[in-house]
């Protein structure tokens, strides 16, 4: 029994034949399913899912790429829909150094803005962290995040950062990227995050693991990533897939 915990079936790429790939997830053991609306068009559509699926929850909060279009009615939409009885995390929020979709000092007061909500409404916060890695643990740190705690979404860092994180009460998802070749530092966290504070997701339709890498990727090719952190870590899938289970469980209250 797995539980991916990020991905994003609303997506338009789903729009054929979004209930068979839910489908398909059950049939490999997908149980639960954390999916994540980012912005004003995906919120609603995501929310729409979590209500039609009672194994499908829901983040919700404001994507680093729109961040320079966030109101303060926007938060406060936020706010109230953390009340939600499906919505269960804030996010996916944090900092995308990569594209540069909004201006950083933009992307760094949205992002803290929603880790102050965070602290209000009591949730923990899913983080977006691509090529921000320093900028990321200092506001996390001046915010004290701590307090409410989260998932380092699909964790790109060294097991240097990873140790910080977990300082700050912060759980270590890992994504298809673990699967791939070359990728040392996942590989390496997959093997040192203790088992308690370790996560597993898809980011469907994006990072698809292998044997897929390349096509569109759904949750129940969860089940990949899974299968190659047991190799790593020398245990059995089960006794990962228990793990990480408990651990979103815990953190989601669930
Ligand atoms: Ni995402």
């Amino acid at each position: 029994m797995l539980f991916d915990t990020h991905a994003h079936l609303n997506d338009e790429k789903f729009d054929e034949d979004r209930d068979e790939v839910i489908r398909r997830a059950r049939e490999n053991g997908v149980t639960r399913i954390m999916n994540i609306g980012y912005n004003r068009e995906t919120i609603p559509t995501c929310l729409e899912l979590a209500e039609k699926y009672d194994f499908i929850y829901a983040a919700v909060g404001w994507h680093p790429h729109d961040a320079k279009d966030m109101t303060d009615e926007d938060l406060h939409w936020i706010e109230e829909l953390a009340r939600h009885p499906k919505v269960v995390a804030l996010g996916e929020m944090g900092l995308d150094y990569y594209w540069d979709n909004s201006p950083r000092d933009v992307q760094a007061e949205v992002f803290r803005k929603q880790i102050r909500l965070a602290k209000k409404v009591k949730l923990p916060i899913v983080i977006h962290d691509r090529e921000a890695h320093q900028d990321i643990v200092d506001i996390l740190r001046e915010e004290n995040a701590a307090e409410v705690g989260g998932i380092m979404h699909c964790f790109s860092g060294s097991w240097e950062l990873a140790r910080q994180c977990l300082d700050m009460n912060f759980y270590i998802s890992l994504g298809g990227p673990v699967t791939f070749k070359n990728a040392k530092k996942p590989k390496e966290v997959a093997q040192k995050v203790p088992l308690d504070r370790l996560l597993i997701e898809t980011d469907s339709p994006y990072l698809t693991p292998e044997p897929y890498r390349g096509k569109r990727n759904e949750s129940g090719y969860v089940r990949y990533v899974a299968e190659k952190i047991a190799e790593l870590r020398g245990v059995e899938l089960e006794e990962l897939a228990e793990a990480t289970m408990n651990n979103a469980r815990t953190l989601l209250k669930i």
